[in-house]
């Protein structure tokens, strides 16, 4: 069952001088088992309408459906999982697998069964084995990450929400962490990822969601977000559409600078094997 916006609209301090209009009708279903990308320049409401999800916030008028409940319910905390920006604000026990044990444990999971739960938790997000035992605020951005990750899995959501995962991390992790983000996916977790720039993650996702000033502005699959934007194409997409402009054979179906790579050196090896 999906998570249902219908005419979600959203302020900040209604009813004060300051009050500020953050989503505006906003409808949307992501259904389970989705790879979905939210986008839109900052400010456009991306990390208030991924607080409606789990009811984090609630809606000034409109509705939150997620699997047949109204979104505040307690249930759907644990069904659906955000993980916030800055992980450091989500982590605040004295060792990770404290830090990863502290939701279920809220919840009444105790002993062998909350073990079980962190270790399978801490090994799904892939954080190691000796930084189980340290202080959260010992590790790299990359591993903060993880282990923040570690803990939204422990709850065993049916929706993983993460607000611009990749902000802060070098190219290396960011490739790390959108692998192990697809094999979560694969593993049936559905995925929601909002980011300010999305070109980077056009090749992993189904669906695109666009924001621009509190509204949904595109809702559509990846390949009809792509054709619609020719004006603004990925580079890398662009850069294939040239190289077979030029006669070389290469797939037109490509935005990360990863797969092109990997499409440039197979066209290449092709070639040899012609040639040879
Ligand atoms: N706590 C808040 N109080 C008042 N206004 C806020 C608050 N959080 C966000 N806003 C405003 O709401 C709008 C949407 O913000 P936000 O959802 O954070 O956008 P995004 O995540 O796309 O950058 C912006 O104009 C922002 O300034
Ligand atoms: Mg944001």
């Amino acid at each position: 069952m999906p998570i249902d916006l219908k005419n979600v609209s959203f302020s900040y301090n209604t009813g004060t001088k300051l009050e500020k209009k953050a989503l505006e009708n906003v409808s949307m279903s992501i259904g389970r088992g989705e790879f979905v990308l939210i986008g839109g320049e900052i400010g456009s409401g991306k990390s208030t309408l991924i607080r409606h999800f789990n009811g984090l916030l609630k809606p000034t008028s409109g509705q939150v459906i997620v699997e047949g409940m109204q979104a505040h319910n307690r249930q759907v905390k644990t069904k659906v999982g955000i993980l916030f920006q800055f992980p450091q604000n989500q982590l605040f026990s004295k060792t990770v697998y404290e830090d990863v044990a502290f939701g279920p444990s809220n919840i009444g999971i105790k002993d062998e069964e909350l073990e079980k739960r962190v270790i399978k938790a801490l090994d799904m997000a892939g954080v190691r084995e000796e930084l189980h035992k340290t202080s959260p605020f010992n590790l790299s951005g990359g591993e903060m990450r993880l282990a923040a990750i570690a803990g939204v899995l422990a709850m065993k959501p049916d929706y993983l929400v993460l607000d611009e995962p990749l902000s802060g991390l070098d190219p290396e992790n960011q490739k790390s962490l959108i692998l192990k983000l697809k094999k979560l996916h694969q593993e049936g977790i559905s995925i929601i990822i909002v980011s300010h720039r999305i070109s980077e993650l056009l090749s992993f996702a189904d669906r695109i969601f666009l924001m621009e000033n509190g509204k949904i502005t595109f809702d559509g699959r990846t390949e009809e977000y792509v054709n619609s934007l020719p004006s603004t194409l990925p580079q890398i997409a662009a850069l294939m559409r040239e190289l077979r402009l030029k006669g070389i054979d290469v797939r037109d179906d490509i935005f990360t600078v990863e797969d092109a790579f990997d499409e440039i050196i197979r066209v290449q090896k092709e070639r040899m094997r012609q040639d040879s």
